[in-house]
């Protein structure tokens, strides 16, 4: 995992916790209407993957205990995990391309209504993701996947070499030579595992997005809208497709990529899509980047942009995250698969306590504020999710009272301690029991000693398919974090 070079070490700071008077009168406790409906705070979980769903993509008890017990702490609103909306095998990704997955879901709507006793809204993050392959060993790259051309040829003086010994050739030299011949898209075929890009419109899979995707979201929220959860977000936010065609990267020429009315075309036309199909009385959201914290990607003003239009389409909220790209991502080993939450912008996605001169706290507030007043500017209040870093009441009550945000959520503070927005409600703050932010999983009691997170603790992690660490710590983020 990337970290700033300061490395300065920061603990939680959660501020002052308020009375149970205060908390009730306070901002993020009263209701807040997303388009048709009312959540009945502005707390609020955001989309986590923890893998828990079968390899097929179904809801598992596992699945409804890690829900259930997000819910028993009655935040406003959950977002249920990122949830692919195709007909391929994901992993124990969550599935909502057919039919068969609409039970299951139901299930897991009951229970998060039923345990939060009726005070929590659940909400669907809709995903689509290109193919990503493993990195692989350089003889079978060279042996079998590198597709040989003139330029190859040219640049080793092997014109009138058979194939074979183009391949040999290039499978026995050095990497500084290798440098000098290979394409970049070849070399990072070879050194991180080839990955699609919404850019590669010479293959027709790609080129058909456009086509395809607007009914693919929409068929998976129509789902979403039968098995009873209260909301879909569309996600559009870090590595993932529809990021990709917001993202300044973007260059087809098509139509869907260019300048900044272009990348946001495909990302509307989903949007109309999904909510001709569902009507107005459904809410209908997207998560998407405050800025991509990439070089030569999408800016703040780029997710300005972004959020008048999207917001002027009539979107019910928007949510915002921050960086997650694969194009600063590790290198990863050999026979596996870039991540990427591993760089720069996946630190600014989840920000660790060894940090910079900002710290890890609220990265992601600035950005959101100025894109909200964009959108308030315009005309539209729609109202505006923050997440990153947040583990205090005084600072997610500032956030809603200056107006940076109309809605404030937690992620890995709620792992540390579900039950924690209802402590503080009840006027219990000190009894909170802290994210460390370490990405492990650990929590503070509010001595400051290391206790194990609360939620992993309780639906039993190793048994979930959650690795151990080089350093025999449970490691929490990146294997349950890995489309
Ligand atoms: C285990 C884990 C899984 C996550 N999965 C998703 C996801 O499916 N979709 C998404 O948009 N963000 C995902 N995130 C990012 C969080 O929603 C959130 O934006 C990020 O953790 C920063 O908020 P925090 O500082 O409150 O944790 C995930 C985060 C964690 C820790």
């Amino acid at each position: 995992m990337w970290k700033p070079a300061e490395k300065i070490k920061y603990v939680p700071e959660p501020g002052k916790w308020p009375s149970k008077a205060e908390a009730i009168n306070s901002l993020w406790f009263k209701p807040i209407e997303i388009g048709p409906i009312e959540l009945k705070a502005r707390t609020w979980v955001p989309a986590m993957v923890p893998w828990r769903s079968t390899e097929e993509g179904f809801v598992t008890d596992k699945v409804l205990a890690w829900y259930e017990r997000f819910a028993q702490g009655q935040p406003g609103c959950i977002v249920v995990e990122a949830t692919g909306i195709r007909e391929i095998p994901s992993g124990p990704l969550l599935r909502i391309g057919h039919d068969r997955f609409i039970s299951g879901l139901k299930e897991l709507a009951d229970t998060v209504h039923r345990a939060s006793q009726g005070q929590t809204k659940l909400f669907i993050q809709l995903i689509d993701f290109l193919s990503i392959r493993r990195r692989p060993e350089p003889k079978k790259y060279f042996e079998r996947f590198l597709a040989i051309t003139d330029s190859h040829r040219g640049a080793i003086g092997g014109e009138d070499w058979t194939e074979q010994k183009v391949r040999d050739y290039l499978g026995a030299l050095p990497d500084a030579k290798l440098d000098t011949i290979l394409s970049n898209r070849e070399l990072e075929d070879l050194r991180m595992g080839a990955r699609e890009r919404v850019t590669d419109i010479k293959f027709s899979h790609i080129k058909e997005l456009p086509k395809v995707l607007p009914d693919l979201f929409a068929d998976a929220a129509e789902r979403a809208q039968k098995a009873g959860l209260d909301g879909v977000e569309l996600h559009y936010a870090h590595a993932y497709t529809m990021a990709s065609f917001l993202s300044r990267k973007n260059n087809r020429t098509d139509g869907y990529g260019g300048d900044l009315k272009n990348r946001a075309r495909l990302p509307l036309e989903v949007f109309s899509k999904v909510r001709e199909r569902l009507g107005k009385n459904y809410p209908i959201g997207c998560r998407f980047l405050s800025d991509e914290c990439i070089e030569g990607g999408s800016d703040v003003d780029d997710a300005a942009y972004f959020g008048v239009e999207l917001a002027k389409a009539g979107m019910d909220f928007l949510s915002l995250s921050r960086g997650g790209k694969f194009d600063d991502a590790k290198l990863p080993g050999v026979g596996q698969a870039a991540y990427p939450y591993t760089g720069q912008s996946g630190y600014e996605c989840m920000p660790s306590y060894i940090s910079d001169k900002f710290g890890p706290f609220g990265r992601n507030i600035a950005p959101t504020a100025l894109i909200r007043k964009a959108i308030k500017g315009a005309g539209f209040d729609t109202p505006i999710v923050l997440a990153g870093g947040i583990h205090g009441f005084e600072v997610a009550e500032k956030i809603l009272q200056s107006g940076e945000a109309d809605i404030v959520a937690s992620a890995r503070q709620a792992l540390a301690d579900p039950d924690w927005f209802l402590k503080v409600k009840l006027g219990k703050g000190e009894e909170v029991r802290l994210c460390t932010y370490s990405n492990y999983c650990e929590g503070l009691d509010q001595k400051h000693k290391v206790v194990t997170c609360k939620l992993w603790d309780r639906i039993n992690m190793e048994e979930a398919n959650i690795q151990k660490s080089d350093d025999g710590k449970r490691r929490l983020i990146a294997p349950a974090w890995k489309i």
